[in-house]
């Protein structure tokens, strides 16, 4: 090494210890700022070894969020940090452990480099914010950046530098235990709320230690696993990719977002982390983007399984080839690339490549001013759980609730003089209201349901009855649960309890670790003996206001057929209870809508609402069999996306369009809405337009536009939209923005079933 060199090297240690020392003290330098004389500089330092350490990311020793490692392997990864071969650990969590590794990393290795470290942080560190899915219910992008802020300020307070999430994965079939995890069905939502997550985690400054930098995840098409089975085959053409799956990543880098991370998924007979057509071509090339990906877990190993690459030497040199920067947890970067570089397999620019990519990022970060940043344990203890964080994570689950079905006036419940029995196991479950991907939190920090109604301020007589089991164990996050469906002892006493009530608050629905990852369903009925005991209970008292706990849309058509009163109550997080007792007191009127479609059965699934018409769109004549249609069932949803009840009513009228597009390609849509109740109420009106005739098929209809509006009593708003190229064109099979002339239909209205349309030709 020469003098010039090791002289840099000892200056960067000044500097960062220096810093280490003072960490509070450091200014925050702007993510905008280019880093790249300090990471060329830095790079020229390093050898090959080192280089190919920060491609490497292993999992901590405190939780595994993956497949268990083998033996021996835990052992040697402090040992390999040492030797500077890890870049980065994911599943280290709380101010003490972090610090650990990261002065092994800092102090102990040649260069000093800082690890980035990586964590599941999806909806909540500690703090829980209602499931991501249902979080998108609210349809209000303000309060979901918001949530992913707070998100950001509890996980930097326990020296997390980065999340991986958002998961932005498009998906349309329920049967996918990950549809908790995402935004829906819709890739234009999808792409709003991609977009107010990545803003909420990273903040404007990304240097600045309450902001980490966030994951566009699973790229790509993982949403689309066949038959809903989780890390399944995906096979999607071209259109589907480019119209319904990019989207959300492509928003996600307008965002600035500053990871990807592949997926575990072949697409089209490619696995995604082998990919370069994904990832070299359209993401770093042609979407421009210039931070790192990251593998999923062990899915640059997985490659052998899949039948792509016969060894692990061939998986990496396929994963490093198609530009996978940093692999996690297979070891494979860290035990074949070298080998691979030397031999001449591996072009070494490429790895220089993915280095710069995740140096830039650690610069970013303001790591290299403090690696440090996030580690004071002060304010980890100030800053975690603090009051303001219940009180929004209980204004996002107020703004989650979808209200079903209100009929017989049963909601909202009088405040006093009622009996009311409250039946169902997940009625005082104080974990499954928390849902999937809550590592750092407690579990039974939810507030429950019983909870919530004994400490509102009401004065009615709750007899809680838990009737039936739902699981046999509460399982671990990596475990298995295991569902009762023999044991039904507990129907007779919720019957008797229910007989004499003046309503009767059924909470059921899935336990919170039965959505989530590897956790798919063949059935999206209600969970074991349930469903049986609501019919049972339904024989004595037909007053039931059924309250549903899941992770992803269940068919409940009996429940639809025969209950008067149902809502929608997903996972909500901390503040679960206190949230749904609201809502069901009236002190707030629901005012979220399903960002999935709910079907009538499984065997409609995939359904969604943004489908194509077919050729044979419906019968031509009664009976006519030669359509695309079911014999056994109908092809409509039981709730469309977009639907969402109130306390109030909303009426629709003057759909008005004013096409301008000749002059300055806009097309100006406004309608009337009124509130015809009797009490103030929130409404979203979405807006969805056709293409009716395009070189490539478009959907039936597709959503362009939404605003969210809240009215008193009878007071009428006019809503605008406008419609631009942007809304009115689509991606054709090359992946370009394409504009056709021609003509379109708009609709507008409280779901996407609205019939108020108009025509309009550009
Ligand atoms: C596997 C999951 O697919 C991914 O989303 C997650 O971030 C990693 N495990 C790390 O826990």
């Amino acid at each position: 090494m020469n003098y010039h060199n090791l002289h840099q090297i000892l200056i960067l240690a000044l500097i960062m210890s220096m810093s280490a020392c003072q960490p509070e003290q450091k200014q925050p330098q702007k993510s905008s700022t280019n880093f790249d004389t300090q990471v060329d500089s830095l790079l020229s330092l390093m050898t090959l070894e080192e280089k190919i350490g920060q491609m490497n990311q292993y999992s901590g020793f405190m939780d595994f969020t993956g497949p268990q490692p083998k033996e021996g392997q835990q052992a040697q990864k402090l040992e390999h940090i040492k030797k500077g071969w890890v870049g980065s650990m994911l599943n280290v969590h709380g101010v003490e452990n972090v610090m650990a590794v990261q002065k092994i990393a800092v102090e102990e290795t040649r260069l000093g480099i800082p690890l980035i470290i990586g964590f599941d942080v999806i909806h909540g560190y500690k703090t829980i914010s209602p499931i991501p899915l249902a979080e998108t219910a609210s349809w209000d992008l303000e309060a979901i950046q918001k949530s992913a802020e707070m998100a950001a300020e509890e996980a930097s307070a326990a020296g997390i530098h980065w999340t991986f999430a958002p998961m932005v994965d498009i998906s349309r079939d329920a049967r996918w235990g990950r549809v908790m995890e995402g935004a829906g069905e819709d890739p234009y939502f999808g792409s709003l709320v991609a977009k107010a997550r990545v803003k909420g985690f990273q903040g404007n400054d990304l240097s600045a230690h309450n902001t980490i930098a966030a994951t566009a995840k699973h790229f790509a098409g993982y949403g689309f696993a066949e038959s809903g089975k989780d890390y399944n085959t995906v096979d999607v053409g071209t259109s589907t990719l480019h119209n319904i799956i990019n989207p959300p990543f492509k928003a996600a880098i307008e965002a600035d977002v500053k990871t990807f991370m592949n997926a575990f998924n072949v697409l089209n007979g490619i696995p995604a982390t082998g990919n370069a057509y994904l990832q070299r071509d359209l993401l770093k090339e042609k979407w421009d983007f210039d931070g790192f990906v990251v593998s999923d877990w062990d899915s640059v190993g997985e490659m052998i399984d899949h039948g792509f690459a016969e060894d692990g030497r061939a998986a990496a040199k396929y994963a490093v080839e198609a530009g996978s920067d940093m692999d996690m947890e297979s070891y494979h970067y860290i035990e074949q690339l070298a080998g691979l570089v030397n031999d001449g397999e591996v072009r070494e620019d490429l790895i220089d490549d993915a280095v710069k990519r995740i140096l830039k990022v650690k610069f970013e970060l303001g790591l290299f001013d403090d690696p440090y940043k996030y580690c004071n344990e002060e304010r980890e203890k100030e800053i975690i759980g603090q009051q303001k964080f219940h009180d929004q994570v209980f204004e996002l689950a107020q703004k989650s609730i979808v209200l079903l079905k209100n009929e017989k006036n049963l909601l909202p419940l009088q405040k006093s003089g009622q009996k009311i029995t409250l039946i169902g196991e997940l009625a005082a479950d104080k974990t499954s209201p928390l849902g999937n991907w809550i590592i750092a939190a407690e579990d039974n920090s939810a507030v429950s349901v019983l909870e919530g109604l004994e400490n509102y301020e009401a004065n009615n007589e709750i007899v809680f009855e838990k009737g039936v089991d739902l699981v046999t164990s509460q399982p671990l996050f990596s475990q298995q649960l295991v569902i009762n469906e023999t044991d039904s002892s507990g129907i007779e006493t919720a019957v008797a309890k229910a007989k004499n009530a003046d309503v009767v608050i059924m909470v059921l629905g899935e336990h919170g670790r039965q959505s989530g990852e590897g956790r798919s369903r063949t059935s999206l009925d209600l969970p074991g003996l349930q469903q049986q005991m609501l019919e049972a209970v339904y024989e004595v008292n037909q007053n039931i206001v059924l309250v549903l706990n899941n992770g992803r849309p269940l068919t409940i058509n009996w429940a639809d057929k025969h209950i008067p009163a149902i809502v929608e109550a997903w996972q909500l997080g901390t503040q679960a209870g206190n949230a749904i007792a609201s809502v069901l007191y009236g002190d707030y009127s629901p005012s979220g809508k399903l960002p999935m479609t709910f079907p009538k059965n499984v065997g409609q699934v995939p359904l969604y609402y943004n489908y194509k018409s077919t050729g044979r769109p419906a019968p031509k004549n009664e009976n006519e069999v030669f359509w695309s249609g079911y014999i056994d069932s109908p092809n409509t949803p039981l709730y469309p996306f977009g639907y969402g009840l109130s306390y109030t009513k909303f009426e629709y009228k003057n759909l008005k369009i004013e096409n301008n597009y000749e002059a300055n390609a806009k097309v100006k849509v406004s309608v009337e809405l009124k509130n015809t109740g009797d009490t103030k109420g929130k409404e979203t009106a979405q807006l969805y337009l056709q293409d009716e005739f395009a070189s490539v098929t478009r959907p039936i209809k597709e959503l362009k536009g939404f605003k969210q509006v809240e009215l008193a009593p009878g007071e009428t708003k006019t809503i605008d939209f406008e419609l631009t190229n942007a809304e009115l064109g689509f991606y054709d099979n090359d992946g370009n923005w394409l504009v056709e002339k021609g003509s379109f239909k708009v609709y507008v209205g409280g779901d996407s079933e609205t019939t108020l349309s108009k025509n309009f030709k550009i």
